[in-house]
């Protein structure tokens, strides 16, 4: 298999620019960056960057990581307001500090001083979808030790695990013409989280893994399902171990049974093998993947393989 770009649904405005730059000779960390960037800067995406749905209080905070499989180098952001694109952030905290994850107003500074523009994240829409469910619910002065207000972030918390409300997260994988991989992801997080709240999306290991010698996988869904049982990296591992890729997703699927969790939910990996072969796998029936690979003209979209609850694929 030569090169591929491999993405979550929601990644088709953005894998055939990723491809483009590939074929151009460009590395795989450029063209998984590249893809990304156009999916935050998608308005009608919910899920991620600009037009992404905000937390409780109103503000959209942007999740996002990248890692290289050559030398497993890696950069991530959590937390960051105001700042459209923390793929790039992410790469930057990669290549220009001795750190992996910035959080917060740390990594608004950073970006700042890197020279990243600023731009109004939450959309008319977005702020609309909000305000309909939130605004005046929650006073504004409310601590965690308020009983109304713990109250009402779980009824909007399960609310937000429909999907239809809660959006998503976009995953992008490539292998470049070294056969250097690299994998994205970004994400708002989900819908109206307690302020603070970093899902897997900027958590190496979690929801973004790759490693030349094995693999690289990606997850979207519930972020706090795949920070307790470190989905990306065992998807990779259990290649190491000599699994097939579909066998290592199925296994990191069935690691998800363990959790007690009262908001047990979506769980959809993106991978690749160390060879360029793609898959993909949910938990949840009638979802799908896409990719690219560099002799095909546009990319193809396939259903995931699905591993149910009770470990029935
Ligand atoms: N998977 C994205 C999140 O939970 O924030």
């Amino acid at each position: 298999m030569g090169m591929i770009v491999v993405a979550s649904a929601n990644g088709r405005v953005g894998i055939g620019r990723a491809m483009e730059i590939l074929r151009a000779g460009g590395s795989a960390l450029d063209a998984v960056e590249a893809g990304t960037r156009l999916v935050e800067d998608n308005l009608e995406d919910s899920s991620v960057g600009t037009g992404g749905l905000p937390n409780l209080l109103g503000d959209v905070e942007l999740d996002a990581s990248i890692m290289e499989g050559k030398g497993l180098r890696s950069g991530a952001v959590a937390g960051v307001k105001g700042y459209p694109n923390p793929i790039s952030i992410a790469r930057r905290v990669m290549t220009d500090l001795p750190h992996v994850l910035l959080v917060g107003a740390g990594a608004e500074r950073f970006a700042r001083e890197s020279g990243f523009h600023t731009a109004e994240l939450l959309t008319e829409a977005s702020r609309q979808v909000w305000e309909s469910r939130l605004a005046g619910v929650l006073p504004g002065w409310a601590t965690p030790a308020d009983v109304r207000y713990f109250d009402e972030m779980r009824k909007w918390s399960q609310l937000a695990t429909d999907p239809e409300k809660a959006g998503g997260t976009v995953n992008f994988l490539a292998k470049d013409r070294d056969g250097t991989i690299a994998s994205a992801v970004s994400t708002s997080g989900w819908a109206w989280k307690y302020p603070g709240r970093a899902g897997d999306s900027p958590i190496i290991g979690a929801g973004n893994y790759c490693d030349n010698r094995y693999g690289a996988a990606a997850c979207t869904g519930r972020g706090e399902m795949a920070i307790r049982a470190a989905t990306a990296r065992s998807v990779v591992l259990y290649m190491k171990l000599g699994m097939s890729l579909a066998e290592a997703l199925a296994e990191a699927m069935r690691d998800l049974e363990a959790l007690e969790d009262p908001f047990w939910g979506r769980m959809n990996i993106v991978a690749l093998d160390r060879d360029g072969n793609p898959a993909a796998a949910s938990n949840y029936p009638d979802t799908t993947y896409i990719y690219q690979t560099d002799g095909m003209d546009r990319y193809a979209e396939e259903p995931r393989l699905v591993v149910t609850r009770n470990g029935q694929g």
